[in-house]
This record gives C-alpha cells, structure tokens and sequence, in this order.
C-alpha cells in the first residue's frame, strides 16, 4: 500500500528545499507515504569527507589521492543527495587530479577548507596545463567559503612576457551540463584561473578572483564552445582579462561584475589563425570596471571568419578605465600580423548607459576591419570623462551604427 502510494509521488530536494509534486491521489495518504520518503531519502543523503579516505589537510602532504578516492565513492553511490565534504580549518595541498563523470546522481561538493596547487616544480610531473579537472558531469553543485590557491607566482616569474609558455588552468569545467558554483574566493592562478569549455547550462555566483596586476595571462573566466551561461555578483581583478567570451559562446549574461584590475571584459580574442568563429547572445548588465585597461572590449584578429552578433552591454560604469569602449579588429598583441583581409563580422552591438571616467582621451575606440566592417553599432547614454577633465575622444573605422545621447559625440559612426 505504502510502496503504491510512493510511486505517485516524486520528492525533489533542492538545496535544502523539500518540492513535492503528487498525482491525483488521496492527500492524507500521500502525507503518510511523503513523510515515509523523506525519512528513506534522508537515511540516503551521504556524506563523503575528504578525511574518511586518508586526507591529512597540514598543507604539506599531497592530498590528491584521498580526494580521488572521495569522489569515486561520491560519484558511484546512488543516494539522491550525496556531499562531497572537504572540512573547514585545513589546507590541502592537491597535484593535477581530475573530477570525472558521469555519476549516478547529483552531488555536492562543499570546499571549507583551504585548496592548494604544488608550487612550480616536479611535484607537476608530464601535466602542466591543468590543475583541477571537473570533466563530463551533469548537475553538480560546488559551494564553499574559502579559498582556491594556484600559488603561480614563479611560473608569472619564468613566463612574463613569453607568447608560449606552458603553464596550468587553475578550474577547468569541461563537457559537462547544470553547473553551480558559488561562494568561493579563488586567487593567484598561474595562468587563467577557471575555464569553461564545451558546457551547458552554467550559474556561477558571487565568486571572488584575484591575482596581481602585473601577473602575466591570469584572465578570470575564459568561457568557450559554451552556451546558456549566468554570472552573477562577481568581483574580478587579475592581470588579464577579467571575463573572455570565445568561440562558441551562446546566450551568456553577466550580471553585476566588478572588474579591475585588469584588461577588462572582453569578447575574443577571435578569428586567430583563420578560426571560424561564432559567438552570438552576449549580455553585460549593471556591472563596473574599476581601474581596468579596457572596459568592454570585443577582439578579433585578422584573417578570421564567422561572426560576432547580438551583444548588449546596459548600465555600466567605468572608474578610471584606460580605454572604456573598444572594438579592435586588428588585435595582435605580440605585433607580429601580416594585412590580411577577412575578418569576424561583428554586428548588432548596443552600448546602452555606460558612464564614468577614463585616463586616456580615447574614450570609445570602434576600429572595424577595412574590408569587412561592423554593422548596426547602436550607442545611447554615453557620458565618459577624463580623469583630468581634458577633452575625450570617439574615433571609428568602417563602423556602421546610430548613436543618441553621447559624451563624447560619435559623430565618425555613419
Ligand atoms: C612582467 O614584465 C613586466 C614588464 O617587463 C613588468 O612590469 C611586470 O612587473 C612583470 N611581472 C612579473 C610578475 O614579474
Ligand atoms: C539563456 O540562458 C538562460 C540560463 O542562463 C536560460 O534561462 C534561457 O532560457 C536561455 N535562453 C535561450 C534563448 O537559450
Ligand atoms: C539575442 O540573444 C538572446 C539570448 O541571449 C536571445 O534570447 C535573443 O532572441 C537574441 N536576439 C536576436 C535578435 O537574435
Ligand atoms: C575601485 O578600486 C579602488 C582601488 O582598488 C578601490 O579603492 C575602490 O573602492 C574601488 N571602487 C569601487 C566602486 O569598487
Ligand atoms: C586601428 O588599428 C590599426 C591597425 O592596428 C591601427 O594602425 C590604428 O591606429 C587603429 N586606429 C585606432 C583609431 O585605434
Ligand atoms: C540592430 O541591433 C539591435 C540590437 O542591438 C536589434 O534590436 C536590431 O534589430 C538590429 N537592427 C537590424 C536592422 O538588424
Ligand atoms: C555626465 O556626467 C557628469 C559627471 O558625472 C555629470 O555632471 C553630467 O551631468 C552628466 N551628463 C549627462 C548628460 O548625464
């Protein structure tokens, strides 16, 4: 009778929330039979602490074998809530490892305690570009209050200024769907510090990044091949870009970033050796660059193919950002670019309320490729200064568009 009564009923516990949907049964029995569920799912809810499977936590001993051991056990069991545990007050010390799927259900996975890569040295053996691997998993939740150490000071050292030089992504979250992570500060990546590659449905929230301004290549969160993605309440400041959107990218908004320092939120770099690139539905709201190089910038290399398309950017302030608003479809940081005239169409981009101060005289830079050219560049309510009042500037190059409302006046886009 029980068992026939729990079959119409599906129980979904959701971050601490009990959903209950039930058929057109009697209710009073189906109360019975919720109350009998609950209590058989809570006897299923499983905890996997990282210190049940030999984890030390003192910061010294490499705890990556443990923490493997861990999330087999958590992805393999079947419970419908399972939590992988990895305790307050510790510091792990973690080689390259890697978080595969898929799992049987759900999972958890509560980071308290203090994350740590290897310094630069053996301990990175043959694997050099990544250092925490979250690969092929469907609806995983990661939380935490504490931080995520890339300790990449000497490869900063060993890389500055060098076009090629291998070095590790701190998080990489890769062909997976339904991410959630939240909550945790994560600094000093040696290279860029999370990417996102080949990964549906994705929220990321009030995360915390940081390494220093003069760190070589240290972006935020590189996204790519990567669609319906949420960033919400972040605060960025590293030595490169704080968010880079690349090919691939479909229907991402970012709500509420600061960013800074750094070289701003940028759309690219696309189109490099010929890339056909596709990158459409773009949304930056309500955000701030705070001291950045760049404000909002999209960037293409010459010699691509595909498109750029259907970016908006609304209500935006910049403090003291070198270059506000760039379009750059001549980007080649390392100068060494021959002519080359096919370029990444980029179309359909609004700048709608973007205000604040610069410290340049180049407050809106729109330099479209000669051959190509961008369509229906819209801007309305503009209002950039300069820092030390001096006049402020608006130069474009092949840049088709309408404009209203704008200090500087955009009167170069026709
Ligand atoms: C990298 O080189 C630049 C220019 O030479 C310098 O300003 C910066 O401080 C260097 N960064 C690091 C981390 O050494
Ligand atoms: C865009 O992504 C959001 C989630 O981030 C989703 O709710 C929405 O349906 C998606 N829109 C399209 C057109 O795919
Ligand atoms: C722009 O992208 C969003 C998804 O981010 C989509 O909902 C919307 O329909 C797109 N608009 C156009 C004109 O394609
Ligand atoms: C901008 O950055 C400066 C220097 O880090 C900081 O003091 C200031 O509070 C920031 N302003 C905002 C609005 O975030
Ligand atoms: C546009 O890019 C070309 C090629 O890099 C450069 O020579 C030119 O100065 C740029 N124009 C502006 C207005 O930035
Ligand atoms: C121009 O772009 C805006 C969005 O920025 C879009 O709503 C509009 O339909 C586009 N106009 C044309 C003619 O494609
Ligand atoms: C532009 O910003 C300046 C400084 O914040 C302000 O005094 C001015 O009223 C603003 N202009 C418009 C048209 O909003």
């Amino acid at each position: 009778m029980v068992v026939m009564m729990m079959m119409m009923i599906d129980l979904y516990i959701i971050d601490g929330w009990v959903e209950l949907k039930w058929g057109n049964g009697w209710e009073f029995v189906s109360l019975f039979s919720v109350i009998i569920h609950v209590l058989v799912s809570v006897s299923y809810a499983q905890n996997f602490n990282v210190m049940n499977f030999g984890a030390k936590g003192d910061g010294k001993t490499d705890d990556s074998q443990a923490f493997s051991k861990a999330w087999a056990a958590t992805c393999g069991a079947s419970s419908s809530l399972k939590e992988l545990v990895i305790p307050p007050g510790k510091a792990f010390l973690l080689k390259p490892m890697k978080f595969s799927g898929p799992c049987k259900s759900r999972i958890l996975i509560s980071i308290e305690g203090y994350l740590m890569a290897p310094f630069k040295g053996p301990e990175w053996g043959e694997e050099k570009k990544k250092w925490l691997v979250f690969q092929g998993i469907h609806d995983l939740i990661i939380k935490g209050s504490n931080k995520i150490d890339g300790r990449g000071s000497d490869w900063w050292k060993s890389c500055n200024n060098t076009d090629n030089c291998m070095r590790p992504t701190a998080l990489s979250f890769e062909d997976s769907s339904k991410l959630h992570v939240s909550g945790l500060t994560h600094i000093n990546s040696a290279k860029n510090h999370i990417s996102i590659h080949n990964c549906v449905d994705v929220h990321l929230e009030d995360l915390h990044i940081y390494a220093p301004h003069d760190s070589p290549n240290t972006d935020g969160i590189d996204i790519s091949e990567s669609r319906n993605i949420e960033i919400v309440d972040t605060f960025i400041g590293t030595g490169d870009d704080c968010v880079a959107l690349n090919s691939g990218c479909y229907n991402i908004t970012i709500t509420h970033m600061t960013c800074g320092p750094g070289h701003g939120i940028s759309i690219g770099s696309l189109g490099k050796n010929g890339e056909d690139a596709k990158v459409e539905g773009i949304h930056v709201k309500s955000s701030t660059l705070n001291a950045s190089d760049n404000g909002l910038r999209i960037k293409t290399w010459q010699g691509g193919k595909g498109y750029a398309r259907n970016i908006s950017f609304e209500d935006v302030t910049f403090i003291k950002v070198a270059n506000p608003i760039v379009i750059d479809q001549y980007y080649c940081p390392h100068k060494r670019c021959n002519e080359q005239s096919s370029a990444v169409q980029i179309s359909d981009v609004s700048y709608i309320g973007a205000r604040g101060t610069t410290r340049t005289s180049e407050a809106i830079i729109l330099n479209c490729s000669k051959t190509v050219g961008c369509n229906n560049i819209t801007l309305d309510g503009i209002n950039i200064s300069a820092v030390d009042n001096k006049a402020v500037s608006a130069t474009c190059i092949n840049a088709q568009g309408s404009w209203l409302n704008s200090k500087p006046p955009i009167n170069c886009l026709k």
